[in-house]
């Protein structure tokens, strides 16, 4: 007796009680009129007398364990449908979920392809994983051109046909792959990532946006290229602003330029956004050099053009007056959620 006592004790301690269908099964083994701990009681008859006193206290304590265990979680469950059911008030408006938006550096590359299309350019790309001839051998860079200096170029160190591979540090290698693809007349835009080794900073990070253009005709002149870069920012920037073209270099065009347009947030005037200059830098552009296109098969003789390529994250920060260009890349949802659809 005294050991199936003792036995008992410890499956109450062990028996756990995690819904209503385990305490009713506790009840049904321990505590009701017909249950193990009652049989006992029963038992306690055939007791030798001398033990009695000290096997029924034993007992009575088993039974007091099993009915505290048995009422406390009783109070448990109850406490929780009542706090289940204070919880639930039914006037409260439902739960708005987050349907996903366009984030703002797609909303402007998608305004500005928008402009380029409407001027009759087609859209084409090209991987951010690129070829080293692509990239800058094939664009006339020379062998020791300081652009391809380790501190600016993610070089992946493997060859493939004898060219490293690289991340693009622009978008001029789709200029390249669109014509060899195909014959001119070309109008292309080429809108993408790009890559550069730089010092992370709130104003400059190591992946940033680009868009590219290239126009390939007979008879194109400096004119068409300032002629489309006006109509360009004039769509995107304010039919009031004013351009700037500063002569420049680079390797795939001659001549080259570099443009500014008039700080379109103090008109011209001088802010901190623009240093108090009034102006700010936009885009590199330039006549297609002609050993860019003999690279590329097309006879400089018959054809020229004009290449231009603009950053596109610059006037994201801008236009939408965010002050960091990390927060563009973090895709953390706090930030994505201020721009709804
Ligand atoms: N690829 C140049 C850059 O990344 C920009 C550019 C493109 C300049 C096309 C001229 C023509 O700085």
């Amino acid at each position: 007796m005294e050991n199936t006592i003792r036995s008992l004790q410890q499956e109450i301690i062990d028996f756990e009680i995690g819904t209503k269908a385990d305490l009713e099964a506790f009840r049904l083994r321990f505590t009701v009129r017909k249950g193990l701990i009652a049989n006992l009681f029963a038992e306690l008859k055939s007791v030798d007398p001398a033990e009695k006193p000290r096997i029924g206290q034993m007992l009575n304590q088993l039974k007091l364990a099993a009915e505290a265990k048995c009422n406390e979680a009783t109070e448990k469950f109850a406490a929780d449908e009542a706090f289940g059911n204070a919880r639930k008030d039914l006037t409260l408006p439902g739960r708005r979920d987050f349907t996903g938006s366009e984030h703002p550096v797609q909303k402007v590359l998608g305004e500005m392809k928008r402009i380029f299309s409407d001027m009759g350019f087609g859209i084409a790309t090209g991987p951010e994983l690129e070829l080293d001839s692509f990239n800058f051998d094939m664009l006339n860079f020379p062998p020791d051109h300081p652009a391809r200096d380790m501190q600016d170029t993610f070089f992946i160190t493997r060859k493939q046909n004898g060219s490293d591979v690289l991340l693009r540090t622009h978008t001029s290698p789709v200029q390249i792959r669109v014509m060899l693809d195909r014959k001119p007349p070309i109008r292309v835009i080429c809108p993408g990532k790009v890559y550069r080794n730089e010092a992370i900073s709130a104003r400059s990070y190591c992946v940033f946006h680009q868009l590219e253009g290239l126009y390939i005709d007979r008879k194109v002149s400096f004119a068409d290229l300032k002629a489309t870069i006006y109509s360009f920012a004039r769509q995107m920037f304010g039919t009031d602003v004013k351009l700037r073209f500063r002569p420049s270099f680079f390797p795939f065009t001659e001549p080259s330029a570099e443009v500014d347009v008039t700080c379109y947030l103090c008109g011209g005037k001088g802010c901190r956004v623009c240093k108090k200059s009034g102006w700010l830098e936009i885009m590199g552009c330039g006549m297609v050099h002609p050993n860019v296109l003999v690279n590329c098969g097309i006879d400089p003789e018959t054809w020229s053009g004009y290449a231009f390529g603009m950053g596109v994250d610059r006037t994201v920060l801008l236009q939408y007056k965010i002050d960091d260009i990390r927060l563009l890349f973090e895709n953390d949802i706090r930030m994505l959620r201020q721009f709804p659809a």
